[in-house]
């Protein structure tokens, strides 16, 4: 696949297939992760893969999480509000769930610079996994501070993603995208 085709084709999938990822392959991706730029190639990014255990734990707080948050919002449609469900229960079914955090900082440029070489990374495992037919999700949960004691992330240290990752049941369409041209300033 082209460059230009995995960018404009890949998306975000939240129902999998119970194929499972080769650890081969799942390391092809990862490692397409360390491939990120990062300030003096400080390379702050670990990868964190979830074992059965701790995703148990893990889709206990997601749901709470959810029906705390999102679901208790009335104006959700309930088709939306069964499929969120699903999906707490356990990933939409991924074989794969792993959590990307950043290394503690503890400088200014440190605290800015590692959460986005983190995302960076984040963006090359998602491009490289499409790449091979394997879509996954970016869930923003790391938010909730239950999740760094879940993970062992130390204090300092940050969430990035904690990702979804499988062969897609459903690839949904595409997003619509606002277009450059609304997006770009040019200064004189
Ligand atoms: C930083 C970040 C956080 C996201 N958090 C969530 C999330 O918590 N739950 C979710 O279902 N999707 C999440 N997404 C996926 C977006 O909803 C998705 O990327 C967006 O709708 C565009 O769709 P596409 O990826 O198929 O182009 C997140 C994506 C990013 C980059």
């Amino acid at each position: 696949m082209e460059l230009k085709e995995v960018i404009l084709k890949r998306r975000t999938a939240r129902k999998f297939l119970s194929k499972a990822i080769s650890e081969d392959i799942l390391f092809e991706i990862l490692e397409a992760g360390t491939w990120a730029p990062s300030h003096g190639n400080n390379q702050p990014w670990e990868f964190i893969l979830i074992g059965p255990e701790t995703r148990q734990k893990l889709a206990e707080m997601y749901q709470n999480y959810m029906e705390a948050g999102p679901l208790k919002n009335p104006e959700l449609p309930e088709e939306r509000k069964q499929f969120i469900r699903y999906f707490a229960k356990n990933f939409g079914d991924a074989p794969v769930l792993l959590a990307v955090s950043s290394i503690p900082a503890t400088s200014d440029l440190d605290k800015y610079d590692f959460p986005m070489s983190t995302a960076a990374a984040i963006q090359n495992i998602f491009l490289s996994a499409w790449e091979k037919d394997i879509a996954g999700v970016w869930l923003s949960f790391g938010i909730n501070t239950q999740t760094h004691s879940l993970l062992g992330i130390p204090e300092n240290g940050k969430i990035s993603g904690i990702i979804a990752l499988g062969y897609p049941e459903i690839i949904p369409p595409a997003q619509e995208r606002i277009p450059v041209s609304e997006k770009l300033r040019k200064l004189p």
